[in-house]
C-alpha cells in the first residue's frame, strides 16, 4: 500500500472513531487522545514487557522524545528527515506518536507478524513489513536517512548482533544516522554472576541465546563492545552516548551513530 492509500485509510478510520463505528471483528476498539487504535494487551506486552495500558502509551511518547533530544544535542532535527525506519518496531509503540511527520516516509519492520499486521492495519502513515530473525531486509541500499532500534539489539546473539549492525550500515543512506538503545552497565547486576567478569572486560554477554530474537534472550552491551564491534569495525562513527538515556526503555543506554 501507498503512503498516500495509508493516510487515506488512516483519515477514514479516525471517522469511524469518532463516529463510533464498531469494527466488525473486536467491537468498539479503545482508541487513544488521538483517535489512533490502541494494540491488544499480549501485543503491548510483546514490546513493553507489560500490558500496561497508560505505560504503553507514555513509553512510546518518550520514545520519541529521546529521538529527538539526542538528535537535537547534535543540531539535528527528526522532522528534517525524508525517510525513517523503526527496525524492531513490533506494534509500533513509538511510531504511532509519528502520525503528524506528514513529511518523512515512515517505515516499520519486525520479526513479530502479529505485531506488523496490526500495525500495518492501524497506524496508516506509515509502511510496515515482517524481516526474518537474519539479515537482510527487504529494502535497497541506502534507503533510509535515519534508523533507530529501541531495545531490539538487547535480544540477539553474538552473530546477529555484527550481522544487523551491517544491515543497518548497508540500507541507510552515505552519512545516514543509526540510534539504538542496550543494556549498559546499570544492567550489570542482572547478568548471571558467573558471566558478569566478561561484562567487565568489555564483552558482549547473551543468555537465552536459543531464544534468539525474543525477549527471553537478554544481550548486555559494554560501552567498549559497541565502540569497537559495533561502530568501529562497521563502518559508524559513535557522536552521542547517554547511560540509561532511553527514556521510553528505562534503563537502557542510548548511541546515536552516523554512517562513514
Ligand atoms: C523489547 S521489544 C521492543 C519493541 C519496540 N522497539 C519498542 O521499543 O516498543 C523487541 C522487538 O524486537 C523485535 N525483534 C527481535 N529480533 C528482531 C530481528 N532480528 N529483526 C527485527 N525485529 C526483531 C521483537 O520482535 C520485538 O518487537
Amino acid at each position: 500500500m501507498t503512503i498516500e492509500e495509508n493516510q487515506a485509510k488512516g483519515l477514514w478510520s479516525r471517522v469511524r472513531v469518532l463516529l463510533g463505528v464498531r469494527d466488525s471483528h473486536h467491537g468498539l476498539s479503545e482508541v487513544d487522545e488521538f483517535g489512533i487504535q490502541i494494540p491488544p494487551a499480549r501485543l503491548r506486552y510483546d514490546v513493553a514487557g507489560t500490558n500496561d495500558l497508560d505505560w504503553f502509551l507514555e513509553g512510546g511518547r518518550l520514545g520519541v522524545k529521546t529521538l529527538e533530544s539526542t538528535l537535537e544535542s547534535q543540531n539535528l532535527d527528526l522532522a528534517s528527515f525524508g525517510s525513517v525506519l523503526d527496525f524492531g518496531c513490533g506494534c509500533g509503540r513509538v511510531l504511532r506518536h509519528l502520525s503528524d511527520f506528514t513529511e518523512t516516509q515512515l517505515h516499520g519492520t519486525d520479526i513479530s507478524r502479529k505485531g506488523i499486521a496490526w500495525a500495518d492495519r492501524h497506524l496508516n502513515f506509515a509502511e510496515f513489513g515482517t524481516n526474518k530473525l537474519n539479515p537482510p531486509t527487504r529494502y535497497r541500499p541506502d534507503s533510509f536517512d535515519f534508523i533507530y532500534a529501541f531495545s531490539v539489539f538487547t535480544h540477539l546473539s553474538h552473530d546477529l548482533q555484527k550481522a544487523w549492525m551491517s544491515e543497518m550500515h548497508r540500507i541507510l543512506k552515505p552519512s545516514g544516522y543509526l540510534l539504538i538503545s542496550v543494556h549498559g552497565t546499570h544492567y550489570r547486576d542482572k547478568i548471571p554472576e558467573e558471566l558478569q567478569s566478561e561484562f567487565d572486560k568489555g564483552k558482549l554477554v547473551v543468555t537465552g541465546v536459543r531464544q534468539n530474537g525474543s525477549n527471553r534472550c537478554a544481550a548486555f552491551h559494554p560501552e567498549d563492545y559497541v565502540r569497537e564491534h559495533m561502530a568501529n569495525e562497521l563502518g559508524f562513527d559513535i557522536l552521542q552516548r547517554a547511560s540509561r538515556g532511553a527514556l521510553g526503555n528505562p534503563e537502557q543506554d542510548v548511541y546515536l551513530m552516523r554512517s562513514v
